[in-house]
């Protein structure tokens, strides 16, 4: 079946199960901070496995549904969960329901995810405004036909990750009297965390974070015009930093603790939301 086609009947159905509802951003939500989806009112809860076409989450602590509804005096699509390349994925489906929120007519997108910390200035449990990204390994999501209805073949990424929403993420941290980081995040593949070295490697290539998500997402968005911000948690430095082996309990229990500051931040940043065209 043709990827358009596709994405239309996974819009149909998600428009099938909210109605008329206006949404004017779609957020992901990243590693342990899905409870946020609980704060939305007048929540539609759409579970993955009933979407044609979707994939599904296969991670602990990643939930597989959006949740539909409104936050901060906006209409909101949240993903609680999100595809990874390491779970078997083609990046074209790692981006899917991306696409399908585009088509669904839905033009901003608030990336969130936890990373590993690799600039040696800051420290776990710091929140970063992710400024650009760098991918170095894995295919593009956009590798193959150019699906034209989306983009085109060849596309700008210097304003990847939008200025105003950058400002906009200052502006209400500081508000929150949250230090924000503001910096570059490296896509890995995973699932092994990385090597010191390649930790290195990551800081000499001028990253300050290492994730293994997020940046797929902001490609495709990127080639279908969207509006992109993107925030990680520091939830560990990576490894080699510190003297201590890296684990995913690290990981789920940073982001635990930091949780309420980073739920008041998105929450915050979701109020000042621009309505954009
Ligand atoms: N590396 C990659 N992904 C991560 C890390 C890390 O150290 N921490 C949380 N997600």
């Amino acid at each position: 079946m043709d990827l358009m086609a596709m994405l239309n009947e996974s819009a149909d159905y998600i428009r099938s199960r909210i109605g008329d509802e206006k949404i004017d951003l779609a957020i992901v939500l990243g590693s342990g901070l899905g409870d946020m989806a609980d704060e939305i009112e007048d929540a539609v809860v759409i579970d993955y496995h009933d979407i044609p076409h979707f994939p599904v989450s296969t991670v602990p602590g990643h939930k597989g549904c959006l949740v539909v509804g409104r936050l901060e005096g906006h209409g909101v699509m949240c993903m609680q969960g999100r595809f990874h390349y390491y779970e078997g994925y083609s990046m074209s489906e790692v981006v899917y329901p991306v696409r399908t929120m585009k088509v669904m007519g839905i033009g901003s997108l608030f990336l969130t995810n936890a990373a590993g910390c690799v600039n040696k200035s800051w420290k776990p449990g710091d929140l970063m405004i992710i400024e650009d990204h760098i991918k170095l390994i894995a295919d593009s999501p956009l590798r193959g036909a150019n699906p034209e209805a989306l983009g085109p073949r060849f596309f700008d990424m210097t304003r990847a990750y939008d200025r105003t929403l950058i400002g906009i993420a200052e502006k209400e941290a500081e508000k929150l009297g949250i230090d924000i980081r503001k910096g570059v995040y490296m896509l890995f593949t995973g699932p092994a965390f990385e090597t010191p070295a390649e930790v290195r490697f990551a800081r000499a290539a001028g990253a300050d974070a290492v994730g293994m998500s997020t940046v797929p997402e902001a490609i495709a968005a990127s080639h279908m015009g969207m509006h992109t911000l993107g925030i990680s948690c520091l939830t560990n430095m990576a490894a080699g930093i510190l003297d201590q082996p890296l684990n995913h309990e690290e990981v789920l229990e940073t982001g635990e603790r930091v949780k309420k500051d980073f739920s008041a931040l998105v929450r915050s940043i979701v109020r000042s939301w621009p309505v954009f065209f």
